[in-house]
C-alpha cells in the first residue's frame, strides 16, 4: 500500500500521549498525580449547556452555514472588535471545530510547499506537524531566548521565511511577550511583510494587569496580514465542545471557508449555539471564578517550586503552565526523564523536547491544590533521589 508522503511523516501528539500514559497508570490502580493536563479542570459554564439543550430541543441540529451560524460569527466579530479596538464584521471571522482546526485551515491559506515558517520556541507540539502536513518547513530562532524578539524575524526573513505562527501567552511556557516586545515584534513583521497566525487562544487567562499585549494593540494596520485565532476551550473550559474562532482579512477568511466547506462542512450546531451564549457575555460570572482560581494556582505552585532545588523556572504570566529547566551538569534526555518521574515518582509531566526544548518539563496546574502540592514533593524527592541519572 502506498501512502502519501506528508501525512504518514507526521509525528503524533507527545501531550496527548503522555497524558493517556499518566491515566492509563493510574486506572489500573498505580498511584499517580498528573500534571499533564491542557485544559481546564471546571465544568462548562450553565448558560453554555443551557442554550445546547434549547438548541436540541428547537431542532436546531442540522447543518448550518459552513462557516458557522451568522448570529455567532456576528457576536465574535463585536467582541474582538472592542479588545482589539478595530472594526471587525462578519467577513473576518470564522467558526472552526475548535482553535487547532482555525489555525489548520488559515494556515493551509497561506503555506505553500517548500515555504519556511517561523515558530518561536518553545511552540506548541502541534505547530511544526501542522507546517510539515502542508509541505512546508519550519524554521527556529537561533538566539536561544524564551520569547522572539524583532531582529530574530528580520534573520528569519532575509533566510526566505515567509510568515510565522506567534503565541502568547506561550503553551508550555506561560510567558508572555511585554508590550515593548510586541511592539518590537510588529515593527519587524511591518517590515518584513511576513504573514503572522496569532494564536490568542490563552488570551483571557493573562494575570498582568488589563489585556495581553497584542500585535494588532501595538500596530493596528497590521491587521490584513495579521490572522487572530482564540475560542472559547480554554477561557470557558469547553474544550470537548470544539469550537474555536478566526479573525482575518475577508481573503483569508472566504478562501479558509473553502477549505472547510469541503472538509468538516459545519462545525457541529448544538456547540455553536452554547459558545453563542459565552460569547455573548452569558457566562463571565463563572470566567470569573475559573480565572480567579487559575491565578491563585499559578502563585501555589511557583511558591512551591521556588523552594525545590535542581530547577529553574520563569513565573508564567498566562495560561496555566510552568515550565521548569532541569538543572544538572550533564544534558539530560528529557523524555526519559519524564518517564522516570512518572513510573518512579509517580508524577506525570510532558517533555520540553515536545516543545522543542530538551532539559525541560511542562507542568500544568489545571489541577486541585492538593494535587498540586503532592506534585511538587514527589518532583523534588525524585530530583533529590537522582533517579533520572
Ligand atoms: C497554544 C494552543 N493553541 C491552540 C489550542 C487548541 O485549542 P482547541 O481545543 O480550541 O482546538 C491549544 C490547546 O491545547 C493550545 O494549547
Amino acid at each position: 500500500m502506498h501512502y502519501a508522503k506528508n501525512p504518514s511523516s507526521l509525528e503524533g501528539s507527545a501531550t496527548l500521549l503522555y497524558t493517556a500514559r499518566a491515566a492509563s497508570m493510574k486506572a489500573a490502580g498505580a498511584d499517580i498525580i498528573s500534571l499533564t493536563a491542557g485544559q481546564p479542570d471546571f465544568k462548562t459554564p450553565r448558560a453554555a449547556i443551557q442554550a445546547a439543550k434549547d438548541a436540541m430541543d428547537q431542532g436546531k441540529t442540522l447543518y448550518t452555514p459552513s462557516m458557522g451560524i451568522a448570529e455567532l460569527r456576528q457576536a465574535v466579530a463585536q467582541r474582538w472588535s472592542g479588545v482589539h479596538e478595530q472594526e471587525f464584521s462578519v467577513e473576518n471571522t470564522m467558526v472552526s471545530c475548535g482553535a487547532k482546526h482555525s489555525i489548520a485551515n488559515m494556515l493551509e491559506v497561506v503555506v505553500s510547499p517548500g515555504d519556511k515558517v517561523l515558530l518561536p520556541k518553545p511552540y506548541w507540539v502541534s505547530y511544526p506537524q501542522m507546517v510539515r502536513r502542508l509541505g512546508g518547513i519550519s524554521v527556529y530562532p537561533d538566539s536561544g531566548e524564551m520569547l522572539i524578539t524583532g531582529d530574530d524575524i528580520r534573520k528569519a526573513h532575509a533566510s526566505g521565511v515567509k510568515g510565522m505562527i506567534f503565541n502568547s501567552p506561550c503553551n508550555p511556557s506561560g510567558l508572555v511577550n511585554t508590550a515593548e516586545m510586541i511592539a518590537d515584534v510588529a515593527a519587524a513583521v511591518r517590515e518584513t511583510g511576513i504573514w503572522v497566525i496569532s494564536d490568542d487562544i490563552y488570551e483571557d487567562l493573562y494575570y498582568g494587569h488589563g489585556r495581553v499585549p497584542h500585535i494588532l494593540n501595538a500596530d493596528p494596520g497590521l491587521r490584513d496580514q495579521v490572522a487572530l485565532i482564540t475560542g472559547v476551550s480554554k477561557t470557558y473550559a469547553m474544550t470537548g465542545w470544539r469550537i474555536g474562532f478566526a479573525i482575518a482579512n475577508p481573503d483569508w477568511i472566504r478562501i479558509a471557508g473553502r477549505i472547510q466547506a469541503h472538509s468538516t462542512s459545519n462545525p457541529c450546531s448544538i456547540s455553536q449555539y452554547a459558545a453563542l451564549a459565552v460569547v455573548k457575555g452569558e457566562a463571565e460570572a463563572e470566567r470569573e471564578k475559573m480565572y480567579g482560581a487559575f491565578k491563585r494556582r499559578r502563585d501555589l505552585i511557583c511558591g512551591l517550586l521556588e523552594k525545590v532545588p535542581g530547577i529553574e523556572f520563569k513565573r508564567p504570566q498566562g495560561a496555566f503552565y510552568v515550565y521548569p529547566r532541569i538543572v544538572t551538569d550533564k544534558p539530560i534526555n528529557t523524555e526519559e526523564f519524564c518517564i522516570a518521574l512518572l513510573e518512579k515518582g509517580g508524577l506525570g509531566t510532558i517533555p520540553g523536547s515536545a516543545f522543542g526544548n530538551e532539559g525541560y518539563i511542562r507542568l500544568s496546574f489545571a489541577a486541585s491544590d492538593d494535587d498540586i502540592a503532592e506534585a511538587v514533593k514527589r518532583l523534588k524527592s525524585f530530583l533529590e533521589r537522582g533517579d533520572f541519572k
